[in-house]
C-alpha cells in the first residue's frame, strides 16, 4: 500500500494552508471522479485494473467502464512471451519513445534484478530499448548486438508516424528481415487499431498486433499492452503488478482528506503557489528506481507544464547524487521541494562483516545490513535538507516488487489528474510537444514543411 506523509512540510507551511489546499483538492478529485473535466476523453487510464483483473464487478457488461484493453490481453501477451522461448529468443528490441517506452523501462529496470544483462543464468530474454533517440552510435551498437543474438522486436507507437521509433524500427526490421525466415513472426507492433503507417504496414506485413487503446494518452499507458507486453517478456508478473493497481484503485476512488492523492495533489500545489517552490525534486535511494523518476517526469511534466504553469519534475537517484546534486539542494537557489520514494524494505539482505584490521574504520557497521545505512543516510538527508529550507514530502512503500510498482504507478496517475485539475490545466492533452517536431521535420526536409524550413533558415 502506498502512504503520503506531509510531515516534512510542517515547518514550511501553515496547518490552515493545508487545508484549504486539501479543499482545493477535493474539488479536483470531484472533477476527476465525476468524469466531466477537461480532458475526459482520455480516463480509459482509471479503470483498467478493474476492468482487466474482475469486469463483473467493475461493472463491465453492464455498461460502465468500458474495459480499455480487451479481456484476455494479458494471456495473449504470455502467449508471445512462450511462442517466442520456443524459437529460442535472447534479445527482445522494445522500440518506442515517451509514453511508449518510459512505463516498460521503469517496470523492467525496477523489477529485474541488478546487472541482468551480464549475468549468465538467465529466466528471461534481455529486454533492451531503442527509438528513443537519435543517435547514430547508438543504433549501430544495437545493430551489432542483435547480430550476436537470437532477436526478436516489440515496436510500440501509438500515433504510428513517431520519427524516433519509426527509424529505429526501420533499422531492426531490414536487420531481421534479412536474418531471419520467421521475420513476420519475430517483430510485434502495438499501435492504433485503426490508423496510422504502423498499423498499415503491420496489416500488410501479418504482424501480431496489439492496440494501444483511443482513450488512454501515451504516459497513462504503462497498464495497457503497452507496457504489459515488454514487462511480460521481461519476466516479471504482471498479474500481480495489475493487483497491486487495483488495490491502489480502490483506495484512492474514496472522498476523503486522508486520501493520499489529494495529501499529495494538495500539499505540492501549496508549496508551488504559496511559497514559490517551483521545483519538484523525485528522490529514489535504489538504482533500480532510478526509471521512475523517468517516467514520473514525463506523467508530471506533460500533464502540467502549460498555459505558462506547473511544477519543474526533477530527480535525483541517491545516495550517487548526494555527491552530485546534494550541494544545490542543501544551499543553492531555494525554489526546491523533494518527494522522496521511501521503500520500507529490501527484497535481498546483505549484512556488513567485521575486519581485524579495521583499517576502514567500519567495524562500528559490523553486524548491520546495508540497507540500514541506506536507511540513515535517507533520514539525515531529509533532517538536513529541511534544516536548507527543502520541504519534504514522502511516498512509502513496503518494498520494490510488481505489485507495490502496480500501486505506485496508480498513484501516481491518479494525484497527477487531481493536481492537475488543481492547478487550472488539461491533464490529458500535450500541445507543447508538437512545436520540435515541426521544425525537425522541415529541417529533415519532409515533403509539406517546405515554407517552415524556408523561414527556419532565415535564423540559422
Ligand atoms: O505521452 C505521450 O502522449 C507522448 O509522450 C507519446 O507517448 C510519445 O510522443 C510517443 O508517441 P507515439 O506513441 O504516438 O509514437
Amino acid at each position: 500500500m502506498v502512504t503520503v506523509h506531509v510531515g516534512g512540510c510542517s515547518s514550511f507551511v501553515k496547518d490552515a494552508q493545508y487545508k484549504q489546499y486539501v479543499d482545493k483538492a477535493l474539488e479536483a478529485f470531484d472533477e476527476l471522479k465525476g468524469e466531466e473535466g477537461a480532458g475526459n476523453d482520455f480516463l480509459g487510464w482509471k479503470h483498467l485494473p478493474s476492468s482487466v483483473l474482475c469486469p463483473a464487478a467493475a461493472g463491465v457488461g453492464r455498461g460502465f467502464p468500458v474495459p480499455a484493453i480487451p479481456e484476455g490481453t494479458l494471456e495473449a501477451c504470455e502467449a508471445v512471451r512462450d511462442d517466442w522461448k520456443a524459437k529460442g529468443v535472447d534479445l527482445v528490441v522494445v522500440i518506442g519513445i515517451g509514453g511508449s517506452y518510459l512505463g516498460a523501462r521503469c517496470a523492467v529496470e525496477a523489477l529485474s534484478r541488478n546487472f541482468a544483462g551480464l549475468r549468465k543464468d538467465k529466466s528471461a530474454p534481455d529486454v533492451v530499448f531503442a527509438g528513443n533517440n537519435l543517435s547514430e552510435e547508438y543504433v549501430a551498437d544495437l545493430l551489432d548486438l542483435c547480430a550476436e543474438r537470437n532477436t526478436a522486436c516489440v515496436v510500440i507507437s501509438k500515433s504510428g508516424t513517431t520519427t524516433e521509433p519509426a527509424v529505429a524500427f526501420r533499422l531492426v526490421k531490414e536487420f531481421i528481415e534479412k536474418n531471419y525466415k520467421d521475420a513476420a513472426e519475430r517483430i510485434i507492433a502495438i499501435t492504433d487499431a485503426k490508423k496510422g503507417a504502423l498499423k498499415t504496414l503491420a496489416t500488410q506485413e501479418g504482424y501480431k498486433t496489439f492496440v494501444v487503446p483511443d482513450n488512454v494518452g501515451g504516459r497513462f499507458s504503462v497498464l495497457t499492452p503497452v507496457g504489459l507486453l515488454p514487462i511480460v517478456l521481461a519476466g516479471i508478473d504482471a498479474r500481480a503488478m495489475l493487483e497491486g493497481a487495483l488495490e491502489m484503485e480502490k483506495a484512492l476512488s474514496e472522498r476523503s482528506e486522508s486520501n493520499p492523492a489529494v495529501q499529495y495533489a494538495a500539499m505540492r500545489n501549496l508549496l508551488y503557489a504559496e511559497l514559490g517552490k517551483k521545483v519538484e525534486v523525485m528522490v529514489t535511494y535504489n538504482p533500480k528506481l532510478q526509471y521512475l523518476g523517468e517516467w514520473w517526469k514525463q506523467l508530471y511534466g506533460e500533464s502540467e507544464g502549460k498555459d505558462g504553469k506547473g511544477i519543474f519534475p526533477a530527480s535525483v537517484n541517491n545516495t550517487a547524487d548526494l555527491h552530485s546534486m546534494g550541494q544545490f539542494i542543501q544551499e543553492g537557489e531555494r525554489i526546491l521541494f523533494e518527494t522522496v520514494i521511501n521503500v520500507k524494505n529490501a527484497t535481498r539482505s546483505v549484512v556488513i562483516g567485521s575486519d581485524a584490521q579495521n583499517l576502514d574504520q567500519l567495524n562500528y557497521l559490523a553486524g548491520q545490513h546495508v540497507e540500514h545505512c541506506d536507511a540513515m543516510a535517507q533520514l539525515g538527508t531529509k533532517l538536513a535538507h529541511i534544516d536548507g529550507g527543502v520541504p519534504q514530502l514522502e511516498v512509502t512503500v513496503d518494498k520494490v516488487d510488481a505489485f507495490n510498482l502496480g500501486g505506485l504507478f496508480y498513484f501516481f496517475e491518479f494525484a497527477c489528474g487531481v493536481s492537475a485539475y488543481l492547478l487550472g490545466v488539461n491533464p490529458f492533452n500535450q500541445p507543447g510537444v508538437e512545436a520540435y517536431k515541426k521544425n525537425m521535420f522541415a529541417l529533415l526536409g519532409k515533403p509539406g514543411y517546405e515554407e517552415l524550413a524556408a523561414r527556419l533558415k532565415t535564423r540559422i
